[in-house]
């Protein structure tokens, strides 16, 4: 059997020890991810004991305990801790989410802690989301019209159509999905991969934008859209319960409507 192995620069080392106190009656592991380019050392993982009667219910406040009595230097991003920024997104117990709405008590035993699979790494738990904000911002994702209304108006919405926006206009860009999406770790370089291309649809479904045609144009493109094969796997990890893939069924659809 063929045996694969990291080159040795990046094969995870074992890290260090933190202990909780020895009073601590409700102990909970967490193996976490450390990774420093400028000390030029391997990644490696270092296990943190943490006492869970001092410690609020979600990962991520494990995380900023952590950092605030056991090792100052573990890096991670994070803000509103309620799911709405999207900053705090990791890979916990092998599974995508945001630390800030994931429950410590979900996770039966050590919990491991990776960054979000497939990025670039800057330090410890943050990626590097320059490229996927690049990607994002290709897609326009703004009003786009070329009609004008009488000054002072504003361009009206039914409700009717204002509906058509929901499960889109709730992503939080926290990169889940696309971190998730096989397709996108082959292919990040030229395949937008689900969050993006939400994003695109969103647009798409605004009754207000008048750039439909060019929108289109700009994702009919074998690899830009057409290397989502509906694995689904988006879907099952999305934190806000959105469905990028439904997302993207509905672009390839009016583009083969276009194409009649
Ligand atoms: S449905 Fe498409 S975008 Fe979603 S995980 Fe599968 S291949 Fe990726
Ligand atoms: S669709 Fe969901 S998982 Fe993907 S970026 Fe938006 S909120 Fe995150
Ligand atoms: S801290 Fe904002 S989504 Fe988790």
């Amino acid at each position: 059997m063929a045996d694969f192995r990291l080159p040795k620069n990046s094969r995870i080392t074992k890290g260090k020890e933190h202990k909780a106190d020895a009073s601590a009656k409700r102990v909970k592991k967490l193996k976490i991810y450390r990774y420093d380019p400028d000390i030029g050392e391997n990644p490696r993982y270092d296990n943190f004991e943490v006492d869970l009667d001092e410690c609020g219910p979600m990962v991520l406040d494990a995380l900023i305990k952590i950092k605030s009595e056991q090792d100052s230097s573990l890096t991670f991003r994070r803000s509103c801790r309620e799911g709405i920024c999207g900053s705090c997104s990791m890979n916990m117990d092998g599974r995508n989410g945001l630390a800030c709405t994931t429950a410590i008590e979900d996770i039966k035993g050590e919990i491991r802690i990776t960054p979000l699979p497939h990025m670039d790494v800057i330090k410890d738990l943050v990626p590097d989301f320059t490229h996927f904000y690049a990607q994002y911002s290709s897609i326009k994702p703004w009003l786009q019209t070329v009609s004008t209304t009488p000054s002072g108006k504003e361009r009206l919405q039914s409700p009717e159509d204002r509906e058509k926006l929901d499960g889109l206009y709730e992503c939080i860009l926290c990169a889940c999905c696309s971190t998730s999406c096989p397709s996108y770790w082959w292919n990040s370089d030229k395949f937008l991969g689900p969050a993006i291309l939400l994003q695109a649809y969103r647009w798409l479904a605004d009754s207000r934008d008048e750039m439909t045609g060019e929108r289109l144009d700009q994702l009919e493109d074998p690899f830009r859209l057409y290397r989502c094969h509906t694995i689904m796997n988006c879907a099952n990890v999305c934190p806000k319960g959105l469905n990028p893939a439904k997302a993207i069924a509905e672009i390839k659809k009016l583009e083969a409507e276009r194409a009649l």
